[in-house]
């Protein structure tokens, strides 16, 4: 079973990231899947044009995986532009992708209402994305709900490759988990870099403390009860304490006396709890660059080997004469 996701480096990696996406990455690799996971840096290009903040978040991302887990001798660990077959691959996608299909995407109209410009990059987004999936020949592709949308081009794409070639590429399925698809964030709303309601991994003790302090509550005196399955700190902590604990935070709510600024206080030595491993970590990792980079390098080289292996077929599929 071959499992693949990627991640774009567009913002510093947060709890949304980790519950949604990154945790399920590691229990795929933990569970011995054959996994990719890439840093999707050439979608990235669609929303940043700043190079120097591009190459940062790119290493953050790529330091940030590694401390939380991903293990490059279990998982081929890459870049998304050390293989640039996936952009060849992306044509022939183009070309048997009907306009229709995309101008269905919600991303692009919801990118664009944000201020996105509206670029050829941007509108053709799920196509490089299909790419992505398609030329390691994946079967299993875990994402947050989010990408839903995303995921059913990919196998509609395949599909009309495969009517137009014969059986030449994998359809893959999604793997969205349901009851963490959505992570809220501290105003409530889907926890997302891009809505700045974000609570960041690697921030350090102090910075989670204010964060959490930040997080947007009703105004229920502390003294009187409160219902816990409205509250956002409650959300939050119940993906981190143990189910004991939150059923006893619960209960504090239901019986009043409890404030939400406890609540915020717990979440955040919770937060400080779980990662402080990875943590330790990733600052090691921020110190060793040339570690990181081996490791990407290797990881860069184990996937363009099958991705130039599914394009040898796709060419051959499609009448493209190879002279190299
Ligand atoms: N679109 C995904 C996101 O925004 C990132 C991504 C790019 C991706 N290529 C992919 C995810 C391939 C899964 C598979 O999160």
């Amino acid at each position: 079973m071959r499992s693949l996701s990627g991640i774009q480096p567009s913002g510093r990696l947060h709890l949304g990231n980790y519950f949604g996406a990154i945790r399920q990455f590691l229990a795929f690799q933990n569970q011995g899947h054959e996994c990719f996971y890439f840093l999707a840096n050439l979608h990235a290009l669609t929303s940043i044009t700043d190079r120097d903040e591009l190459e940062r978040l790119t290493r953050h991302l790529a330091a940030g995986y590694l401390a939380l887990g991903v293990d490059p001798e279990r998982t081929v660990f890459f870049v998304q532009s050390d293989v640039p077959q996936v952009v060849e691959l992306c044509w022939f996608l183009n070309c048997v992708c009907p306009v229709s299909l995309m101008s269905k995407a919600h991303s692009y109209k919801d990118k664009v209402a944000k201020g996105l410009a509206p670029n050829m990059g941007l509108f053709g987004y799920p196509v490089l994305q299909a790419a992505d999936i398609i030329i390691y020949d994946s079967n299993v592709v875990p994402v947050g709900a989010d990408q839903k949308q995303h995921l059913e081009m990919t196998r509609d794409i395949a599909v009309k490759f495969n009517q137009a070639y014969g059986e030449v590429l994998v359809v893959p399925e999604p793997y969205i988990v349901a009851e963490v698809a959505v992570v809220p964030g501290i105003d409530g709303q889907k926890m997302s870099k891009s809505y700045g309601n974000d609570i960041e991994i690697f921030a350090g003790p102090k910075a989670t403390l204010k964060r959490c302090k930040q997080i947007v509550t009703d105004s229920t005196p502390l003294a009187d009860p409160k219902d816990p399955d409205r509250c956002t700190a409650y959300a939050l902590l119940k993906l981190l304490a143990t189910e004991a604990e939150a059923e006893e935070i619960a209960a504090r709510y239901r019986a009043g006396g409890y404030g939400y600024g406890h609540a915020k206080g717990r979440l955040a030595e919770l937060i400080n709890e779980r990662f402080a491993d990875a943590r330790d970590r990733y600052a090691a990792l921020e110190k060793d660059p040339d570690t990181v980079r081996d490791i990407l390098r290797d990881g860069g080289r184990r996937a363009r080997d099958v991705a130039e292996a599914t394009m040898e077929r796709v060419r051959e599929a499609t009448g493209i004469v190879t002279n190299r």
